[in-house]
């Protein structure tokens, strides 16, 4: 039986693990904040006290934590547990440089690291529908943990890094959408326009989709339980900005959404789920804030 190592277990760690002991997989979990992770145990998993005891013995381990330094803090933590030949399919969202350094770790220690970002939220996690998108060997010991926490597995190429950078593509387009939707019922409030009027306007037509129904009623029910939070997207869209400046490619929306979320973070709204965004149209419209890095 494979044995899986998971460090995080947040909101998309949390879905992961289960889905991982509902394919019978042996599961050790650990989380900086242990309570978070204590509810597996009910299911099977074994809750490590820390990093170094939760890897040990594993044969993959999986790192799925808010950014690279969580990552690489984890991972430094876990050496006294780790050996050479473990797999690593590093899950979070981490960024292009931060991606070469965790790579650099793994080469140190002697892992297989596999760069596997994955795309879906909440939902997608709880239900076991991701879609990873990976990069770096294609080895076995992975099948059976992307086919528990995934309902597709993209190979985007060979070189870890490349589903990174895919990863970035993908996660923009969702997070500028989020803020489009934000910013048009900000936009029809202000205009003294009914919301529900934009979303009967929308609805069932050429502009509707999934991501926008699921967002614009968040806003119009003011239920901002976050499946990605407004911390998380902003962090994302630093790490388009920071890929974008390398390529030379310009991501004029990706910024602009960025300071919209540090805004809506400002005012209080972090932690929510990225719909609430749409509060930055309320409070220093038009200022522009540079890229926090
Ligand atoms: N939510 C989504 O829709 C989604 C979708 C695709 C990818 N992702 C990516 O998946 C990753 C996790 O996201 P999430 O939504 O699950 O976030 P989350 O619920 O905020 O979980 C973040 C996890 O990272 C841990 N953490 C943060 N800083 C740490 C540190 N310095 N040392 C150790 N642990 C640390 C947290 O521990 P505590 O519990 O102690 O705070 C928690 O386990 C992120 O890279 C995110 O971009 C998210």
């Amino acid at each position: 039986m494979t044995t899986v190592a998971l460090l995080g277990t947040g909101i998309m760690g949390a879905g992961m693990a289960r889905n991982l002991l509902r394919a019978g997989l042996g599961l050790r979990v650990w989380n900086r904040t242990r309570e978070k992770a204590e509810p597996l145990a009910a299911q099977g998993a074994v809750v490590a006290d820390g990093p170094a005891e939760a890897v040990a013995g594993a044969d993959v381990v999986l790192t799925m934590l808010t950014d690279g330094e969580a990552v690489a803090q984890a991972m430094a933590a876990a050496v006294p547990g780790l050996r050479a030949g473990q797999v690593w399919a590093q899950m979070s969202t981490v960024g292009v440089a931060a991606l070469e350094e965790l790579a650099g770790f793994a080469r140190e220690h002697g892992l297989v690291f596999v760069d596997a970002p994955v795309q879906g939220t909440r939902g997608p996690a709880e239900a076991g529908t991701l879609v990873v998108l990976a990069s770096g060997p294609a080895d076995p010991r992975l099948d059976p943990v992307f086919a528990a926490v995934g309902g597709k597995t993209l190979r985007a190429g060979e070189e870890a890094g490349a589903a990174t950078r895919l990863k970035l593509a993908t996660v923009g387009y969702a997070i500028t959408l989020t803020a489009a939707v934000g910013e048009a019922l900000a936009l029809a409030e202000g205009l003294g326009v009914d919301p529900e009027l934009f979303a009967q306007a929308v609805t069932g037509g050429p502009m509707d989709n999934p991501y926008l129904q699921a967002k614009m009623k968040a806003v119009l029910e003011r239920d901002f339980a976050p499946s990605f939070t407004v911390h998380g997207a902003e962090k994302d869209t630093g790490l388009i900005a920071e890929a974008a400046d390398r390529a030379g490619v310009a991501v004029d929306l990706a910024r602009a959404t960025h300071a919209r979320l540090h805004r809506a973070a400002s005012l209080g709204h972090g932690a929510e789920d990225m719909a609430a965004a749409y509060f930055a149209g309320f409070a220093d419209a038009g200022q522009d804030l540079p890229i926090r890095r």
